[in-house]
This record gives structure tokens, sequence and C-alpha cells, in this order.
């Protein structure tokens, strides 16, 4: 029996997870507690972090795994070069800076960091995604699939997984990605690479796809053997410190948008374009997966597979009938996947328990007295302590009255998407309420969606089941006639990202919106992370509240308090400057 730790760092979005005996009891990523967005520093913090929630030191620890293998990947880096060279000398200096200075030695790091003597270990980067997704889907046996930018060397990958063991069958190597491929659109609409890639797939339902016949003639092209090839013509990635080259911009006959520039017409094409592209290429690689498999079940992972978009279409356009894709299947997610590869190998997963009821809740839980401390420290005096039922009776009073609430409850989410524990909760039924809270609260683009929850006994009234639970409680999908009553959280194409609100997953949550439905009828909310342009999800009642000062939200609560924006007009307004996401 074991306590590993799996870290996941020095690319983008560190995290750390801790398993206890092959359960999983913490994880978290470092931008959480760093408060840097994307944080890819050596996630210190989210180690210290996942010890404190399990009442661990280091010395408990068996083992430590990194989430890839840096040899493997500067081999990989080392190759590129002496493949272009001697183009490319820009982004290889900058890489060795890099890897010389800190990747390369992650052991050491992490053993000088924390004084460790166990044992440091290594998973194949796809193998960390893989992992997760399977272990985490509960599927006894699947096909796996695993897209994302690069790991080490591999783009894609696919195999067998049955009861803990893992069959790889073939692999993509870098450059022909199709995560690259997405992330250079995204740099060439002027957002940035590795997180800008979800407001490209929510800036496509506005757009038309004039564009997707010139990308497939010119810059992608996928065999029915699932090959994947890029014509690296027009890419920067191989010899320059871009994504795209000038060749790229005169085939569409712009250059890239900066990031100041207005987003048009020509934008939203554009993106209608690469997200249709990636579709198609999508279903060609899975439908050759499927025949190569043999598997009905698919369990996919990451980073390409945080395109939610695209993964309502999987089960309709491919042989595969079940599908699991996990919520951080991301690079975060990796660290877990890291550490769940460890667990597999010393044969600690027995069966489909490793997540608790609520997987996704593992991050960092705040007692009333500290949440009391932190409302005084920031000078607020005037709050409400309630009972449960009084708070959330309240709360939904409040949320009926068109009042914009932060829900602060319990242990942190994991993963990119909130889901109730740090929440911006509001009513759904204003059509202008997207717009508003885009300007006044998350201070980003009008464009950019807000998500619904919905309690589950409900969801069919309001959207369509389309067959696509690849989560089991996260669904892109269609509104029906019904969601005419709930505006603010439909897309201008008809669709949602809808959070379906089980019995027994988040019943704090459940409790608040059964109150609301009471008052109002309507059984959905607008559930939004609970932070502000380029600051990343609040993780202590600290952040809570000067998230709730430096934004117009109109209600905080956090444990049994509650506090009105309107009866703590003596404190300062700060305003606190994010860098842009
Ligand atoms: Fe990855």
């Amino acid at each position: 029996m074991s306590k590993i730790v799996g870290i996941s760092a020095y690319f983008h979005d560190s995290s750390a997870c801790l398993i206890v005996d092959g359960k999983v009891v913490a994880a978290i990523q470092e931008e959480r507690l760093s408060r840097v967005k994307h944080d890819a520093s050596f996630p210190q913090k989210s180690i210290v972090s996942c010890l404190e929630m399990a009442s661990l030191t280091i010395a408990d620890i068996d083992e430590v795994i990194f989430f890839e293998k840096p040899f493997t990947k500067f081999d990989r880096i080392l190759d590129t070069f002496l493949t272009v060279a001697p183009r490319g000398f820009l982004p290889f200096r900058k890489a060795i800076l890099g890897w010389f200075k800190e990747k390369m030695w992650v052991e050491d790091v992490f053993r000088k960091h924390f004084s460790y003597k166990g044992t440091f270990s290594y998973c194949q980067h796809h193998l960390s995604h893989a992992a997760l997704a399977c272990v985490a889907s509960g599927f006894e046996s699947a096909a796996y699939i695993v897209i994302d930018g690069v790991g080490e060397r591999a783009c894609t990958s696919y195999g067998a997984y049955e009861n803990g063991k893992f069959s790889p069958i073939a692999e993509q190597q870098f450059p022909h990605s199709l995560g690259l491929l997405y992330s250079a659109f995204t740099a060439y609409c002027g957002f940035r690479v590795n997180s800008g890639e979800y407001k490209l797939m929510g800036l496509a339902p506005y757009g038309k796809p004039v564009y997707k016949q010139l990308i497939l003639d010119s810059l992608v092209s996928f065999s029915d053997e699932g090959v994947v090839k890029l014509n690296l013509r027009y890419f920067g990635f191989l010899d320059d410190l871009r994504m795209i080259n000038r060749r790229f911009e005169k085939l569409f006959g712009r250059p890239a948008r900066k990031e100041n520039q207005q987003v048009d017409d020509f934008h939203k094409d554009i993106a209608a374009s690469i997200q249709s592209v990636l579709e198609d290429g999508l279903v060609i690689l899975l439908n050759y997966v499927q025949r190569e498999t043999g598997s009905t079940r698919l369990v996919y992972g990451g980073g390409v597979a945080l395109n939610c978009v695209a993964n309502t279409q999987l089960i309709a356009r491919t042989g595969f009938e079940q599908l699991f894709i996990h919520s951080a299947s991301g690079d975060s997610g990796c660290a877990m996947g890291a550490a769940l590869w460890a667990s597999i190998q010393h044969n600690e997963i027995q069966s489909n328990d490793s997540f608790s009821l609520n997987p996704e809740f593992l991050g960092p839980d705040y007692i009333n007295e500290a949440i009391k401390e932190a409302l005084h420290e920031k000078g607020i005096t005037v709050f409400h302590e309630l009972e449960w039922e009084t708070l959330t009776q309240t709360v939904a009073d409040e949320l009926a009255q068109d009042k914009v609430v932060a829900w602060f409850q319990g242990k942190m989410e994991f993963g990119p998407r909130a889901l109730g524990n740090r929440s911006i909760l509001a009513n759904a039924t204003h059509p202008e309420r997207k717009a508003i809270l885009n300007q006044k609260i998350k201070k980003r683009e009008g464009f950019r969606p807000f998500a619904p929850v919905v309690l589950s006994e409900y969801f069919a009234d309001y959207f369509e089941d389309q067959g696509n639970d690849y989560s089991r409680m996260l669904y892109v999908t269609q509104g029906t006639e019904k969601a005419k009553e709930i505006p603010a959280c439909i897309h201008n194409d008809g669709s949602a990202r809808v959070q379906r609100l089980e019995p027994g997953f988040n019943d704090q949550l459940r409790s608040l919106l059964v109150k609301y439905y009471d008052l109002t009828g309507i059984p959905v909310l607008i559930n939004t992370s609970f932070n502000e342009r380029g600051e990343p999800m609040v993780c202590s009642p600290k952040d809570a509240i000067r998230c709730f000062l430096n934004t117009e939200i109109d209600v905080l609560v956090m444990g049994n308090f509650l506090v009105y924006k309107s009866e703590i007009t003596d404190v300062v307004h700060k305003t606190i400057v994010y860098e842009p996401d």
C-alpha cells in the first residue's frame, strides 16, 4: 500500500495530485495557489497543499512520479533542430535555456525542495493522459486515444485498455499534430496558445466555415488510416518562435490579429472553418481507431479533448457507442494520470473506486472560522452568519431578484470547469445577462458563453439528450423550445454547455437550486467560474473577497456567511489588474 505524489510542470497548468492506497485524495493546479493563470512553474505550492489536505509530510510519501520523460522530450527538440538547422536556432536556443535551467533536472529540483529520499519515477506523457481517462471512465475495457499538441514525441496515440493494462497500438509523432494545428489558428486569431483555444472554439458558432476547403487543400490532410499530415511550409513552430509564418498569413490574405485588435467576421469565419476541419479530422481518426480496436467504448484524453463542441459529434459520427472524457483532460490532469499510472504498477487500482463520489472536488476546503477571519482581515465587518436552510432560501431570493451571487463552498474543483464550489451564479432568464456578466464581472469578450447548471430531473425539458454524455454530467447540446426561457446561457447557434446536477453530486448547490426552482419555476442557473478576466479560479476566502470587491458581484456567500455589496460601501473597492489570459 503506498502514497504517491504525481506532478505535472514546466509546460502549462502545473499541478500535483496525491493518491493514497489507490484512492485519489487531493489534487490542485499551481495557478490556484500562485494566482498566476496557467502557471507552468514547479508546483511546489500544490505539492505542499496536497500533503496538508491529507495531513501527511513528505517523509510519508513512497513515490513521486513526473508526468513525462524529460530526456526523451529533449531528444525530440534536438532532433527537430537538427532537421531544420541552421534555421530554427532561436526556438532551439530558447528551449535549451529552459531545459538546462530546470526541466531536465526535475528530480533534483524535487529532492532539493523537499529533502525527499524516496523513489522518483517518470510516466510517458500520453500514458499519463490515458491513465487518468481510463481509470476515471470506470470501463473495464475500452479503446483509448490521446490527442494533444505534443508529448515527448507523440501528438496522437491510441491503444487498448483492459482492467488496468494498457496495450499501445500506434502513435503519430511530432510535428504532425492536430493540437498544434488548432493552436496555430488560435495564435492567428490573436488568442494565446495553450489557453485561448477555448476562445477560438467559443467564436466558431458566430462564423461560417468558408475557409474549410482552403485549409484542407493547403494545410492539413487526413488519411483513412488515421494519419494526420501538416503542410509544414505554413507553420512556424519548427524553425521560428511563432506558430505560423508569413506564408500562412498570405494564404488567408490577412496578417495575424493582435491581442488588442477587434475580432471581426473574418476571425469568426476562420474559427468556424478550423473547428469544422478539426471535427471532420477527429471523426476520420476515431473511425479508424474503432475499426482497428473493434471496441465500441472510447476513452479520450489530451488537450484536444477539451474541445467540448467537437466531442458532441463523436458518438453520432463514429462506430463508438460509449465515450468518456475527464474534465481535466489537458496537461493539468496529467499529475493525476501519472499518479494513477504508478498505482496501477503497484496493483493498487483494484476496481473503479479510485475516485470518491465527487471526484472533481479535490482541492482545499475552508472552515467557517477561516472564512470569518478572512472577512475581518479584508475589513468586512458587516456580514450575516446563517443556518443552511435560511442561507439557501435567502440566496435563492436574491437570485430570483436578479442579483449576481458568488458561491464559495467546500473543496475547490480540480480542472478547468466550475462545478458549483467556486462559482458565480445568476438568473438565466434575461437575454442581456450574458453581456452584463461578461462586461461587469468577468471583464472579457462579449461573445464568451455562459454555462447553465440544471437539476437533472428537468434536463430533458430544456436540453436535447443527444446521447453524448461523455463525462456523465457535462453536455454540449441543443436547447429545446423551452430553453427560450433561459436565453442568457444559450449560445447563438442554440447550443449550451450544460452541467446536469444529479442527486448526490454537490448536494449543497442542489439544495440552493431546488429552492430557486420552488420560487421561480426555473430549474436552471448560469454557473460560471468564480474569477475575473486573467485571474485563475478563486481558491481561498481571501481570493474570493478580492474578486468580489473588484467586480460588480452583488452577493458573496462563503460557507455559512453572506455578504451584501450594498452593505459594505465603506470598504475600499480596490482595482486589481491581471494579465489578460
Ligand atoms: Fe498533453
